[in-house]
């Protein structure tokens, strides 16, 4: 199984940005991290982070045909983006959204989430491992 591992805007500074949410651990740990789940249950996984919308949809079409599943932290355009939404409808490759915080326990405008109404399953709030959650429920629903 392949599994393209997307993140959103901001998610490269992790471990700087805002460490009381989103935890002291770097980019690169969370990357290792969902590496060794992936590796640990035989899938391959690919890496992508970018601070920009359209290099996310971009990402998104490129796995049309060759990624089997997607796990998705679209950050802030979470929120916002009715691209990263159609895109992953366009490629309807199974996807799964990931939040390291809880989104719906903070403000007001973090609880829409666009890209959400793409995946089959949210789990938000549980920093790292949340990435574990999505890998394995892929892993679970794969047809
Ligand atoms: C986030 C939550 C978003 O609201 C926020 O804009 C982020 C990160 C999370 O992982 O908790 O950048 O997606």
């Amino acid at each position: 199984m392949k599994i393209l591992v997307i993140n959103g805007p901001n998610l490269n500074m992790l471990g700087i940005r805002e460490p009381g949410i989103y935890g002291e651990r770097s980019y690169e740990a969370l990357v290792d991290f969902v590496r060794g789940v992936c590796e640990s249950h035989g899938v391959e996984a690919t890496f992508f982070q970018s601070n920009h919308e359209g290099a996310i949809v971009d990402a998104i079409q490129e796995a049309y045909g060759v990624m089997d599943g997607i796990v998705i932290n679209p950050a802030a355009y979470t929120h916002t983006s009715v691209a990263i939404l159609d895109a992953l409808k366009a490629v309807a490759i199974p996807a799964v959204e990931v939040h390291l915080s809880d989104v719906s326990a903070r403000e007001e405008f973090r609880h829409v989430s666009y890209a959400g109404m793409a995946c089959q399953a949210t789990f938000a709030g549980y920093g790292f491992d949340g990435y574990r959650m999505a890998v394995e429920y892929l892993l679970e629903h794969r047809g």
